[in-house]
């Protein structure tokens, strides 16, 4: 998505939301197959969990870094710490998704599968409050 749409907070939030409930959801469909005993199912819930996570979020993410940071940093420099550590949130959630990768990779569909997930949802969460407020709430005001 281009750089203007991303600056509309409702939109952009949208996004967020969209991406995240679905998140939402294969987590919990993975951890039933745990509870049921179900390990292919899991196994193919984890791949489909991965590819969401790496073709919605992390793309996003690539987008962010490569557009709207770059942007609102060159617009307003007192944004750069912000954007440094919005940076850092993603870093972090593309390592967890790797992770995942290497955990599907060696097929120990497990609980740290379930761990991963559950992080990455939290961080997620923490990081879209603070795109929109500290970013985008930034233009705002
Ligand atoms: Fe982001
Ligand atoms: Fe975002």
């Amino acid at each position: 998505m281009s750089g203007p749409s991303l600056r509309r907070q409702d939109a952009h939030s949208s996004i967020h939301e969209a991406a995240l409930n679905e998140a939402r959801d294969l987590r919990s469909v993975f951890q039933k197959c745990l509870l049921d005993g179900e390990k292919e199912k899991a196994l193919h819930v984890a791949e489909i969990t991965i590819e969401h996570w790496e073709s919605r979020t992390l793309k996003h993410a690539d987008a962010e870094e490569e557009g709207l940071y770059r942007e609102m940093a060159e617009e307003s420099p007192e944004l750069l710490n912000v954007v440094t550590q919005l940076t850092r949130d993603h870093d972090l959630m593309r390592r967890m998704v790797n992770q995942l990768k290497g955990l599907l990779a060696k097929g120990e569909i497990d609980e740290r599968m379930l761990s991963y997930m559950d992080s990455l949802l939290i961080i997620d969460s923490i990081h879209n409050d603070d795109e929109m407020n500290n970013l985008l709430g930034h233009e705002a005001s």
